[in-house]
C-alpha cells in the first residue's frame, strides 16, 4: 500500500447511509466523483473476478469484453480503494455511479477494514450471478484473447486490465488473477 495514500485524515461524516465507497476496479483510478480522502481497504470474504460480460464499455454487444465484478468466497479477501465522500454531495455521486455501472451491477453495502484496520460501512458495486452480463469463469488463455480482441466505447479492454494491474501495483496490492491475466494478455499478439 503506498504511503501517499495514508497522506490525508479521515473526517467523520453525519450522513444518514454510508459515506465511504469502495472501488475495487475501474474506481481505483477513475472514481470521477468528489472524495474527502481516500483509503487502501480490504473486503473479506469476497474476491475480484473479471467475469463479468462488458457490452457497453470495454466491448459491443455482439463481441463484449470482460470487467470486473466482486464473488463470494470463504476465506478470499479483496483490496481496493475507499472514498469518503461527503454527505451533502452523496446522493449526486450515487446517481452518477448508478448510471456507470448500470450493466448487472447493484449497490451493496458491506464492511471493509480501511489499511486492514478500522472497520468502516461502505457502497460498492457488485454483479452478481444472476445478471445476466455475469458470465462466470473461464480458461485463463480464453478469457485473455477475449480480453485482448474486445474494444468498446470507453476503450481498449486490455487498456482497462493494464491500468487495474499498474494501480494494484502501484497501491502494492497482490492479486494473483490479475497478475496471470495481465501476463497471459501481454503475451498474445491480437
Ligand atoms: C469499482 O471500481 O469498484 C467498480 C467499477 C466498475 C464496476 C463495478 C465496480
Amino acid at each position: 500500500m503506498s504511503k501517499d495514500a495514508r497522506a490525508t485524515p479521515v473526517r467523520a461524516t453525519s450522513a444518514g447511509v454510508p459515506a465511504w465507497i469502495f472501488g475495487y476496479g475501474s474506481l481505483i483510478w477513475r472514481p470521477d466523483f468528489p472524495f474527502i480522502a481516500q483509503r487502501p481497504a480490504l473486503l473479506r470474504g469476497w474476491r475480484r473476478r473479471f467475469w463479468q460480460a462488458s457490452p457497453d464499455h470495454r466491448g459491443v454487444p455482439h463481441a463484449p469484453g470482460r470487467v470486473v465484478t466482486l464473488v463470494e468466497e470463504t476465506g478470499a479477501h479483496c483490496w481496493g480503494m475507499a472514498f469518503l465522500t461527503a454527505a451533502t454531495e452523496q446522493e449526486a455521486i450515487l446517481a452518477a455511479l448508478d448510471i456507470r455501472e448500470q450493466n448487472g451491477y447493484a449497490r451493496e453495502e458491506v464492511m471493509v477494514a480501511l489499511e486492514g484496520k478500522d472497520m468502516v460501512s461502505a457502497l460498492t458495486y457488485i454483479a452478481g450471478p444472476a445478471n445476466p452480463s455475469f458470465v462466470g469463469p473461464a480458461p485463463l488463455q480464453d478469457m485473455a484473447t477475449q480480453i485482448a480482441r474486445s474494444h468498446g466505447p470507453s476503450g481498449a479492454n486490455r487498456d482497462y486490465l493494464r491500468e487495474l494491474a499498474a494501480n494494484l501495483s502501484r497501491l502494492d496490492i497482490e492479486d494473483e488473477e490479475i497478475a496471470n491475466l495481465s501476463r497471459a494478455v501481454e503475451a498474445l499478439r491480437v
